[in-house]
């Protein structure tokens, strides 16, 4: 029995150990069924490098996927609710097929002793609300509010909601680093300000949530990514603080402790000073702030990896590997700080560090800071890789996945062996599935999907997964 197996043994039974997936990245079927466009549909035809269609087709296929999870040891499933299949265009009559199909598939996954855990938003805005400024638009806000209304009274099935997943990537990819539409690069106002928003948005949902006296637990979903100084000298701590406070500090203090704290604003402050930007902050979204802060039920943690960062000076300018060439991307944000390699951190094909220390160092950091957080789920880990198909029937060789969720796993439970209150952990992803701005090579799933015939292949990691579950059983 390796080490791992018999720690993993040492978890409570009942602990998540479950696979994620998003709306848009397995669906398929984007325009069957009444459903509205999302601000990726027309934008990926435009650029005609890949198509939302048919994905893992999920839509028609889940069945067979949640079968596949409860078949090899999963208890739990992240999926999110496209909002444009309930309301398509965000807001409105309800669209009754739409309805219809995610209590088909809860129905599914609690027939099949798989719980769901559901995210409102997962990056797929309504097209029509996008048009509209999307998280910049203050009206965008009720109209997720009165959606999100609407599912906690339909689906009363659910009992473990998400409000919103990643607040940031959505903020710094349409922003910051321009690859995902509207294609912003460093419109640093904007990045700052749908954060903002969109915090107002989960508050609002939290606070309704309560208030109505709806049954089950409610939270949100960070990706948190550790920013260290490299090498570390004072000027690059400087800029790693920096950074931090842009990606992860500004929406954990406005998360759970419900206000920007005076360190906190004086980093943003500083950041946005340098960038000739602007936060606006109108009477009363601090008390709205404040109320959720206390008032999330869990904490969903995303986590891939961190970034190293030095001291920088010049002018913003970015270039991202979309297409796992190995040493094709570069970030430098203007007064802020510039990413950097450190040595003998290895990377993937499309440069994201391998660091699993940086899970540990980030759940040590939110239960020491953030006690509002209280329970945590690692609610994404996993590594994008080029599985190599093997034919019909045959396994799937992801021993770098394996070492890659071996190690961060690891990370959970020395953290858990430290006191942090960590109850789960979400594979990403349960299937292959699309990639918002890499398309279908970069693979994450534990089952390999042939996106020409739709069938599922198993690899390595879902065998491994399944040992380790299995444990949690026994
Ligand atoms: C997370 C998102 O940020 O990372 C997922 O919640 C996403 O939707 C995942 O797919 C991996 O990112 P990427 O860009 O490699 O697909």
């Amino acid at each position: 029995m390796t080490s791992l197996l018999k720690r993993v043994q040492s978890l409570p039974k009942g602990f998540v150990w479950g696979g994620a997936t998003a709306a848009y990245q397995v669906e398929g079927a984007t325009k069957v069924d009444g459903k509205g466009k999302t601000m990726w549909d027309d934008y990926l035809k435009a650029q005609g490098r890949f198509s939302p269609d048919p994905a893992s087709d999920f839509y028609h296929l889940y069945p067979e996927d949640i079968e596949l999870a409860k078949l090899y040891g999963l208890n739990a499933i992240r999926v999110s609710i496209a909002w444009t299949r309930i309301f398509p265009k965000g807001y409105g009559e309800p669209n009754p097929a739409g309805v219809a199909y995610y209590h088909r598939l809860f129905k599914c996954c609690l027939d099949n002793g798989i719980t769901p855990y559901v995210s409102l938003h997962h990056f797929d805005s309504p097209k029509t609300l996008f048009d509209d400024g999307d998280w910049l638009n203050r009206k965008n806000i009720d109209y997720f509010v009165d959606y999100a209304d609407f599912c906690f009274k339909e689906f009363s099935e659910v009992k473990n909601w998400f409000t919103i997943n990643e607040l940031i990537s959505l903020a710094f990819s349409q922003y910051i680093q321009g690859n995902f539409p509207p294609n912003h690069h460093f419109d640093v106002t904007s990045g700052i300000q749908a954060q903002h928003n969109e915090l107002l948005a989960h508050a609002r949902a939290v606070n309704l949530f309560k208030e109505k006296g709806y049954q089950g637990r409610i939270g949100l979903i960070h990706v948190l990514q550790p920013v260290y100084p490299y090498p570390d000298t004072p000027a690059n701590e400087h800029a790693a603080a920096l950074e931090d406070a842009f990606m992860n500090r500004f929406l954990l203090d406005g998360t759970f402790k419900g206000e920007y704290t005076p360190k906190t604003m004086a980093l943003i402050n500083e950041l946005l000073e340098a960038n000739d930007a602007k936060l606006k902050i109108e009477p009363g979204d601090m008390d709205i702030l404040k109320k959720a802060s206390t008032q999330n039920d869990y904490f969903g943690m995303n986590y891939y990896q961190p970034s190293f960062v030095a001291a920088y000076e010049g002018e913003s300018t970015n270039s991202f590997n979309g297409t796992g060439e190995k040493g094709t991307s570069s970030f430098k944000f203007q007064g802020v700080g510039q990413h950097v390699k450190k040595p003998g951190v290895p990377t993937t094909d499309w440069d994201w560090n391998i660091y699993p220390a940086g899970m540990y160092d980030m759940l040590k950091r939110v239960a020491r800071e953030y006690p509002n957080s209280k329970t945590i789920y690692i609610t994404e880990n996993g590594l994008g890789y080029k599985d190599k198909y093997e034919g019909i029937g045959q396994l799937i060789d992801d021993e770098k996945r394996i070492d890659f969720i071996d190690q961060h796993v690891e990370a959970l439970l020395k953290a858990r062996s430290e006191g942090v209150d960590v109850q789960g952990y979400f594979v990403w992803s349960l299937q292959d599935q699309f990639s918002w701005a890499n398309g279908y090579n970069k693979r994450y799933g534990l089952f390999y999907v042939n996106f020409e015939t739709q069938a599922r292949e198993i690899k390595k990691s879902a065998l491994w997964f399944k040992e380790l579950g299995q444990t949690l059983k026994d």
